[in-house]
Formats: C-alpha cells, structure tokens, sequence
C-alpha cells in the first residue's frame, strides 16, 4: 500500500466524469488500497479515485467516528438511485479543496446500488452522516465539488483565496 498525492483545486482532472470499473483485478485492489491508507493519512472520512488521480468509478469511506475501530468500505461503479428529504450538511469539506468548509444543503436519505470491491452487488440505504458523505463521494465522480453546491458568492471568495494561497506557494 501507498499513499498517493491528493489533487487539488482548480486541477482540470477533477471535473471529468470517471469511467465504470470492467475488470476486478488486482490493479483494482491496490488502487482501492492505496485510496484507504490515503484517506486515513489526512485524514479524511472519504476519498473518490479521481482524487488521487484514476479515472475509475470508485470511492472509499469510513464513518465510524469512535478511534480505533475502522472500517473501510469501497464502493464501485456506485448510482444513487433514490433520494429523498433536504438535509443542511454542516461544515463540509474536501482534502481536494483545502482550507475551507462550508454548509452545503443534501438529501436526506439515499438509496445508492453498486458492487463491492470484487464485483459483488451491494445496495446501501443511507442517512445522517452516511447520505451526506456518500452523496459527497459520487459527486467527485461526476467532476462535481463541494464548492459547486454552495452560493456563487461563497465560491467566488473562495476561488480568489485559493488564486492567493496558490501564488505564494510558488
Ligand atoms: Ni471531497
């Protein structure tokens, strides 16, 4: 396993749509590997594989919220294919956006269908905390960010802070 650069805001790569997995090999397995020890080195409670720079339809998360009990799980090719209710999402942010959160208004409760790391069909119901970061996830695969979803004020600030940091980095 290791751990991969993250990509960050403005990178073009993030806003392509990702491709469906096809093959369940162990190409797969160490992408799926290596996206868990980075997550978990932020660390963050979920990565998508566009962040670390595949293009594959693949994302890691870990809600447990208590030290020392993980869980990883990896969801492929997933679709929401149900979602209902408005939740205000509080404070949400991005490895892929540093610097900033934001309150972002998701659905509430989700139905998300996809296969598990070998190919198996899984289908999670899905609130509270998981709908958000779920919903959070299969938005990267679609090229989407957090920063999308909010007001075209609160972007823009953050935009030009982003230009700011970015400058002085170099
Ligand atoms: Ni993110």
């Amino acid at each position: 396993m290791a751990i991969r650069n993250i990509l960050t805001y403005p990178d073009k790569f993030l806003r392509q749509t990702a491709k469906p997995v096809t093959a369940f090999n162990d190409d797969l397995q160490v992408l799926i590997d290596d996206m868990i020890e980075t997550m978990y080195d932020e660390p963050g409670v979920g990565l998508a594989a566009v962040q670390i720079g595949s293009d594959l339809s693949v994302i890691v998360y870990d809600v447990t919220q208590t030290e020392g009990e993980r869980r990883a799980e990896a969801l492929v090719n997933p679709k929401i294919v149900f979602r209902e209710g408005s939740v205000l999402s509080e404070n949400e942010g991005c490895l892929s956006v540093p610097d900033f959160r934001s309150d972002v208004k998701r659905d509430a409760h989700i139905r998300v269908e996809g296969l598990d790391r070998h190919g198996n069909p899984v289908d999670i119901d899905a609130d509270e905390f998981l709908a958000i970061v779920l919903q959070h996830e299969i938005d990267h695969l679609n090229g989407v960010l957090f920063i999308d979803r909010i007001s075209s004020l609160k972007r823009e600030m953050y935009k030009r802070k982003r230009k700011k940091q970015l400058r002085q980095q170099t």
